[in-house]
């Protein structure tokens, strides 16, 4: 069933999306070369205990940090470890849950490190752009999800030739981090196409490869990697449907 929030409950999601945001304003700049996977975890997570915010995805089925820290190849789910070192040329996705008041936000940046090379540039401007896309299809009057996967779709696979990956979409989210609807990238007549009404509160999140969209799951039981080891990339905001459109609450 999707739960629709009333506008306390909508104000309590936006509040917490404003502190994730402001979060990522205030520690992504400090991602660098030389760290480990780890101490960027750290970094968020040591920020939301600070504050005594709730880290959703801490024993999540039983996932082991706070973040999901994907490095290259990784699409989703990377563990942070000590070993796994940032070096100039990687990119990074960090997906991060916070909970606040009860109320669960969900936002994923994706950072450069140092120089990239520009086809992995390009793979970050356009995915980055088609979460904007996405949101734009989703602030339609009575836009259906589909139209999201539509505009994700086109924009990344029809006119940029990149995967869009199928077994992981968007969801509804505020009180769970996991709600209804599904908000997939990928167009499937199989799936349900509800209508977007306000008072929902969705995850819209592309997840793109570089080359194919296949992933294979790595033997920790979480890490999603492409199947042909090219990079891959991910942007996430969390917006609520309002009777004048779409307001984007991971954002400042
Ligand atoms: N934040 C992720 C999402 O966008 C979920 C992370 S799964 C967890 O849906 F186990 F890490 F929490
Ligand atoms: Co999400």
């Amino acid at each position: 069933m999707i739960m629709l929030k009333n506008d306390e409950q909508m104000d309590g999601i936006r509040t917490s999306g404003h502190y994730l945001a402001e979060m990522f304003e205030e520690i992504g700049p400090q991602i660098c070369a030389g760290m480990s996977t780890y101490d960027v975890d750290k970094l968020f997570h040591e920020w939301m205990r600070k504050r005594h915010f709730g880290a959703p995805c801490v024993g999540y089925m039983g996932y082991p940090a706070a973040t999901c820290v994907s490095v290259n190849d990784m699409v989703i789910h990377g563990i942070p470890t000590k070993q796994e070192i940032l070096e100039d040329g990687d990119i990074v996705s960090v997906d991060i849950c916070l909970e606040r008041n009860g109320y669960i936000s969900d936002s994923t940046h994706t950072y450069e490190i140092g120089t990239v090379s520009p086809e992995v540039h390009k793979l970050n401007e356009v995915t980055h752009k088609a979460l904007y896309l996405g949101i734009e299809a989703a602030s339609a009057k009575g836009a259906r999800t589909q139209a999201i996967a539509r505009a994700v779709y086109d924009w990344c696979a029809v006119k940029n030739g990149y995967g869009v990956v199928r077994d992981y979409c968007g969801h509804g989210v505020g009180f769970e981090m996991h709600e209804e609807p599904d908000i997939p990238n990928y167009v499937s007549l199989a799936n349900p196409n509800p209508r977007l009404k306000p008072g929902m509160v969705i995850a819209i999140e592309p997840m793109i490869n570089m080359g194919t969209y296949k992933i294979r799951t790595m033997p920790d039981g979480w890490g999603v990697k492409t199947a042909d080891g090219k990079p891959a990339c991910h942007w996430e905001h969390t917006v609520a449907i309002t009777a004048d459109g779409l307001e984007i609450l991971t954002q400042l």
